[in-house]
């Protein structure tokens, strides 16, 4: 059995919020309330995480908002041509140590950036859900965010998300309207093996 949704087929029958989340950049420039983004960013807050460290930490501004200037200019120009239409941005961080249960001193963590992938992919899926999407960006000036975000040095800056209802793609150049779809995957057969690591 396949699933087609958005142009996309799964191989397998799995909820359709999988196909329908995607990383669009035309966005149409809608003001997004706080309640709203902070029902997004709720979905985060309830990943899994080594320990329940939950080493994540989310800085956000909304469009036109405190910050957004700020969070804008720290994406690098491509991003930032598109994403500026976007309603929110988000800069996902991740805390590089934790304290394991009954510890007294904390201890660098193996899963900080697996742990905060987890809850980036919580907060897409479920901005996708309440009609809006997430896109993920690793453009952007991560020296100049540690010191205009104040970042301290114990969190990894892993990246930025736009947020925004998707839009019309003809404010987009000719070469990314043609790439502005939701985009295929490899073969299950290529990224999965059993029993030991063979390549696909
Ligand atoms: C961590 C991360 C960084 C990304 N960086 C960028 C980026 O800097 N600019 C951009 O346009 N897209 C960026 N993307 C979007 C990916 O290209 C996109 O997720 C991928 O092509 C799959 O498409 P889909 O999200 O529409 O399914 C990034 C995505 C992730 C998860």
């Amino acid at each position: 059995m396949t699933l087609h949704v958005n142009s996309r087929i799964a191989d397998h029958v799995i909820n359709p919020l999988f196909l329908e989340r995607w990383s669009p950049r035309a966005y149409s420039g809608a003001e997004i309330s706080k309640a709203e983004l902070f029902e997004i960013l709720e979905a985060a807050r309830w990943a899994p995480s080594a320990y329940n460290a939950q080493p994540w930490h989310f800085v956000y501004a909304r469009r036109g908002e405190e910050g957004w200037d700020r969070l804008l200019g720290l994406l690098n120009e491509f991003n930032r041509s598109w994403a500026q239409q976007a309603s929110a941005l988000i800069f996902v961080l991740s805390k590089t140590s934790l304290l394991p249960p009954g510890a007294s001193k904390e201890v660098p963590s193996y899963t900080h950036s697996f742990d905060a992938g987890a809850a980036w992919g919580a907060l897409a899926l479920q901005a996708a859900h309440s009609g809006w999407q997430a896109h993920g960006m690793a453009g952007l000036d991560y020296d100049r965010a540690r010191t205009e975000l104040e970042v301290p040095e114990s969190y990894r800056i892993e990246a930025a998300v736009a947020i925004g209802r998707p839009g019309d793609k003809t404010q987009l150049p000719e070469a990314l309207q043609q790439r502005e779809q939701p985009s295929p995957r490899k073969a299950l057969s290529e990224i999965v093996s059993e029993g030991r690591f063979v390549a696909g």
